[in-house]
């Protein structure tokens, strides 16, 4: 799939590759991020970035933190279920092809996605540039996957790694074309 932008990825995880326990719970993540005592690239990653593109399960995720998270940025949500137009702050896509379509005629040239499930999506359809995966040193055993099953290898160049506080490393890596 052909798209007129370039997609990042910049998601924390456990060692063991979640984003979220079951429930949804991330102070697993939000603990250690803190104890790290820094913004571990967030606000230099966001600055450069038109459009995020999350799914309904992140969305709703992002209903529940004291205040919206996403304030003043365009944002995208992939549902079959959201009712379009519900919230203001965001426009909801059926699927990734009117996604693209929308993106294209907003100018969007970069983009966030976020989500274990849209990530999943944008890797198979070969619409992610690179990743920037902050893992956390615990094992959950079970949770939310950030990563699963592809129509085949999507190989990696490594770009760098950080060694943060709290044990808390991140490593940059580029879709290989
Ligand atoms: N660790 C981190 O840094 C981090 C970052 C982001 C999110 N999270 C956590 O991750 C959890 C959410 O992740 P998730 O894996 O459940 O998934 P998600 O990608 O946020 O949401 C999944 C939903 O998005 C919709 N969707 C995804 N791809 C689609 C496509 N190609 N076409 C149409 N709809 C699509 C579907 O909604 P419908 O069922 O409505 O069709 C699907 O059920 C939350 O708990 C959130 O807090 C963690």
């Amino acid at each position: 799939m052909t798209a007129p932008f370039t997609a990042s990825v910049f998601i924390g995880t456990s060692l063991d590759g979640f984003i979220a326990r079951p429930d949804g719970d991330l102070a697993w993540l939000t603990s250690r991020g803190e104890a790290a005592g820094e913004d571990l690239g967030y606000q230099e990653f966001i600055a450069g970035i038109d459009a995020v593109v999350m799914g309904r399960g992140t969305y709703e995720a992002g209903l529940r933190f004291d205040s919206w998270p996403y304030e003043g940025m365009r944002v995208a949500v992939l549902s079959t279920r959201l009712e379009p137009g519900a919230d203001p702050r965001v426009t909801v896509y059926r699927d990734l092809d009117r996604l693209i379509e929308g993106l294209a005629e907003s100018g969007v040239k970069r983009v966030y996605a976020d989500g274990g499930q849209v990530i999943r999506s944008f890797l198979r359809a070969g619409l992610i540039h690179d990743l920037t995966i902050t893992t956390v040193p615990v094992l959950l055993g079970t949770g939310l996957p950030l990563f699963g099953p592809l129509d085949g290898d999507v190989s990696l160049t490594h770009r760098f790694t950080q060694v943060f506080g709290a044990g808390v490393v991140q490593s940059t890596y580029t879709v290989d074309s």
